[in-house]
């Protein structure tokens, strides 16, 4: 590794996080919003070029690769692509964000090739609002797959979108849930990313809500040990239990300050900030052969150069809509 992605406030850019896909086979009311169209298939990033932008950005100094969506498993061949990843960047650590409903019959598979940390999204413990949330009845299936993945011993981490009248009276369950199975239990506050996702004000569920709240249900400890806090997320450890509650707060910006995030859209635009809708265009670079690595790092480090320092994604908003018009579905979280 010989060149560093230095941003102009002095952070390090050593996390890349990949949408495969912006389908999903889930709806869920937050996240895609009405009346938009899927990328056209031609657009999407074929495999070989996810793998010469991770070649780039490895050599960039790039060490953690996590694959989104949409879902990312909706995707065909994702499965065989995840373990030749794990196969041709060791170096790396790879992970990937799902919902968890369509990876039944591949955990074992992708655990064994290297992927080791998966975060499945998991809004509600409620079967019939987990149906109402995402149009599906698969609340059972998800838990399955919970509970498949820790037994293939992977890192879980649940992610869950807090949302007042929508699952603040569920947590009581959710502490349960991180008491019982030794896994990573996280409240995501509700962000107004994309438009007409239902988001107001008003439904937003604050971190720092959810952790008084939370203490009635159980003795929280913070976590203090190495890397418990180094990522957004500021983490509990549940007194007697095997697992941890944790809570992001982008709505407070605390971490702005230490974001080390480039995310790559599946039709390949970088984005430096998720609350901004600048982006770069690599497609048609990655496709050009006449193109050079050299001058994709170009601009990778210009994308650098304008990362915006913060966000105060209340006075970022636009009337009440969303803070940038791109659906999270296309961005990957
Ligand atoms: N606010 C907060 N989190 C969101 N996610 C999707 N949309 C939003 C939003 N508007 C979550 C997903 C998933 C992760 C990638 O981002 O539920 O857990």
């Amino acid at each position: 590794m010989n060149k560093l992605l230095v941003d102009s406030y002095g952070r390090k850019s050593s996390y890349m996080r990949i949408s495969v896909t912006d389908r999903c086979n889930l709806n869920c009311t937050y996240c895609a919003g009405e009346g938009f169209e899927f990328i056209p298939h031609a657009r999407v990033l074929r495999y070989e070029e996810i793998f010469k932008l991770m070649e780039l950005a490895t050599d960039l100094g790039v060490r953690k690769i996590r694959f989104t969506g949409g879902e990312p498993f909706v995707r065909k061949g994702f499965v065989e692509f995840l373990i030749e990843a794990a196969a041709r960047f060791s170096d790396l650590e790879l992970c990937v964000t799902t919902n968890g409903t369509l990876i039944g019959n591949c955990v074992e598979k992708i655990a064994f090739a290297g992927i080791k940390r998966i975060n499945i999204s998991l809004d509600t413990l409620n079967p019939a609002r987990f149906k109402s949330i995402t149009g599906h009845d698969k609340f059972d299936l998800v838990l399955e797959n919970i509970d498949r993945c820790l037994k293939a011993g992977m890192t879980v981490k649940v992610n869950s979108v807090a949302m007042k009248n929508v699952n603040d009276d569920e947590l009581a369950d959710f502490i349960g849930l991180a008491g019982s199975l030794p896994l990573d239990m996280r409240f995501i506050e509700f962000m107004p990313v994309g438009l007409d996702t239902g988001w107001t004000a008003e439904s937003i569920w604050s971190a720092e809500d959810i952790i008084a709240q939370a203490r009635e249900f159980a003795e929280l400890s913070p976590c203090e040990e190495e890397g418990a806090n180094s990522g957004p997320a500021r983490m509990f450890s549940i007194v007697g239990g095997k697992g941890r509650l944790g809570v992001i707060s982008p709505h407070s910006n605390h971490f702005c300050s230490t974001c080390n995030r480039l995310r790559i859209s599946s039709d390949g635009n970088l984005r430096s900030c998720l609350f901004s809708d600048k982006v770069y265009r690599l497609r048609a670079m990655f496709r050009n052969p006449k193109v050079s690595g050299r001058a994709v790092e170009k601009v990778f480090k210009e994308a650098l150069r304008h990362k915006p320092v913060g966000h105060d994604l209340l006075e970022l908003m636009p009337a009440v809509k969303g803070v940038c018009r791109t659906r999270m579905a296309s961005i990957g979280g």
